[in-house]
This record gives C-alpha cells, sequence and structure tokens, in this order.
C-alpha cells in the first residue's frame, strides 16, 4: 500500500495541484481515513493531550481521541456552519496537540473557505510553543489579511 512508487506519484500530484512544495516523505498511504487518523492521532498523542474537534462531528472522530488516550475537546461550528475561529482560539490550551478539520465536513457537507482556512492558519501561527512544546492560546485578533 505504503509503495514508494505510489508515494511519488500522489506527491507529484498533490505539487501540481496545489503548487505547494510536497515531498514523498509527507505521503504516507493508508487504507482508508479511518487508518490514516488512527495512525496520525496515535503517533502525536501522548496521554492527556487534548484533541479539538468541530462539533456536529462525523461520529468516529471522539472514540478514536478517546481510545488514543487524549482528551476530546468539542467545538461548536458557527451558525453559518462554518469554523467558529473565535472559539477554536478559546479552546486552545497548554495540553492543544491537535486540531481535526474535515473539509467537505461530514456531516454539514461545508466547504471551509479559503478565507476561514487562511485565518485559522494565522491563529494556529500566533499560538505560542511554551517551553515543553505545548501551544497555549493566543487570543489574537483573528481578521484576516
Ligand atoms: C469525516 C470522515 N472521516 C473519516 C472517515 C473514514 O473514512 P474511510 O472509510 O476511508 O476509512 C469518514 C467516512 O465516511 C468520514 O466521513
Amino acid at each position: 500500500m505504503n509503495e514508494p512508487d505510489a508515494r511519488e506519484t500522489v506527491a507529484d500530484s498533490l505539487r501540481a495541484w496545489r503548487e505547494l512544495p510536497y515531498r514523498v516523505e509527507d505521503i504516507f498511504l493508508t487504507t482508508g481515513a479511518f487508518s490514516a487518523l488512527n495512525v496520525a492521532l496515535n503517533a502525536i498523542l501522548d496521554p492527556e493531550d487534548e484533541v479539538i474537534f468541530i462539533s456536529p462531528p462525523w461520529f468516529f472522530y471522539e472514540a478514536m481521541i478517546l481510545a488514543a488516550n487524549a482528551i476530546p475537546v468539542r467545538v461548536k461550528m458557527a451558525a453559518n456552519f462554518d469554523l467558529d475561529l473565535g472559539a477554536i482560539d478559546a479552546a486552545i490550551t497548554p495540553r492543544t496537540r491537535a486540531i481535526i478539520v474535515n473539509s467537505p465536513n461530514n456531516p454539514t457537507g461545508k466547504i471551509y473557505p479559503a478565507q476561514t482556512l487562511r485565518s485559522l492558519g494565522l491563529l494556529l501561527e500566533a499560538a505560542q510553543r511554551s517551553p515543553d512544546g505545548q501551544f497555549t492560546s493566543s487570543q489574537t485578533n483573528l481578521t484576516a489579511r
């Protein structure tokens, strides 16, 4: 499944499509998104780490986070089904390790606007790393460029 040729093909395709510098080592192929999420969560999480997920969620996120011995942190979507960036920022703590964002979203079908994702990127960039490597909330002004 995770064959070098296949990874190279995916990296080439994503570089052309997204115009971003994907490397072969950035690509890891699994049999389905469930496996990919499970591998990723178990690779990055220590016990008591927190993972933010958007509510309403795909039904298995919370169980997957719990199964990785981490703490699920539910953040409600905005009224227009978009990401509520203020609520996400407020949910970030020194134990936050990840946020799961899926677009088009299941179950709402919402495709997050590029502007929202840019703002989320700014928010996460602005989150400061404390000396032990954990994120802390920036509580920044989220006005996107
Ligand atoms: C949001 C989301 N994540 C993960 C999965 C699991 O994907 P897969 O069936 O490829 O393992 C699904 C499947 O519907 C999904 O909707």
